[in-house]
């Protein structure tokens, strides 16, 4: 079974969607260690609480940015994981960490790239009159919110939704696509193919390739 990492900054529901999936026995990996950046990260408590080792590495105490990247990096490594998963994990990752975790590194964020990269995206994505909206998750390239998408889900954008209506609809989706993500990851079913992420079909399954499409 493959060893995970998740890194959280804050509450920790894609982490909790991981985790539960994990309980439910739909999803087969170990996740070996939740890490945060910020001792006071509500998701630590919660992944206590389901038994699973936390760390915390606080980005304050470190003057520089490599400073902290390294000594994450060192505290991710304790794990040996073959994946580290960022779970609204707001810290920029420098180039050589990314570099470091090539391929096994994986980001959700809350619009559908390449639009609405950075924060406020829900907010963005009114003020923009968009009507579509959504998730994406992809592999960690130095670029930041940029990189192979492996999956994405939209929803619309409704008619009186405010920024709260609006995150709250697309959360439910990334609450699907991480765990998805992380299966065909654990099931080594993602392949690159010219920068593009290829889901191959499932070997038990026989037949064709699985477009990485919104469920
Ligand atoms: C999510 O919307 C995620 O896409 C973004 O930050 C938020 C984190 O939420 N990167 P949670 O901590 O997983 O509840």
């Amino acid at each position: 079974m493959k060893n995970i990492v998740i890194l959280i900054s804050g509450r920790g529901s894609n982490m909790e969607a991981l985790i539960a999936a994990c309980a439910a026995g739909e999803l087969p990996v170990n996740i070996a260690a939740v890490i945060s950046n910020r001792p006071d990260a509500r998701g630590l408590e919660t992944a206590a609480r389901a038994g699973i080792v936390t760390r915390c590495v606080d980005h304050s105490a470190f003057a520089l940015r490599e400073g902290f990247d390294a000594a994450l990096a060192d505290c991710i490594d304790g794990f040996a994981p073959d994946l580290v998963v960022l779970a609204g994990f707001m810290r920029i990752l420098g180039d050589d960490f990314v570099r470091h975790y090539g391929g096994r590194l994986l980001n959700i964020h809350p619009s559908l790239l390449p639009a609405f990269p950075g924060l406020h995206t829900h907010r963005r994505a009114l003020d923009e009159g968009v009507r579509i909206h959504g998730c994406t998750v992809h592999f960690v390239t130095p670029a930041l919110d940029h990189g192979p998408i492996v999956i994405q889900a939209a929803v619309a954008v409704l008619d009186g939704d405010d920024e709260a209506t609006l995150a709250a609809r697309v959360l439910r989706q990334e609450h699907r696509i991480y765990p998805q993500a992380v299966r065909w990851f654990a099931a080594d079913r993602l392949r690159l193919d010219a920068g593009c992420v290829r889901v191959a079909a499932d070997a038990d399954a026989g037949g064709v390739l699985i477009a990485p499409a919104a469920p």
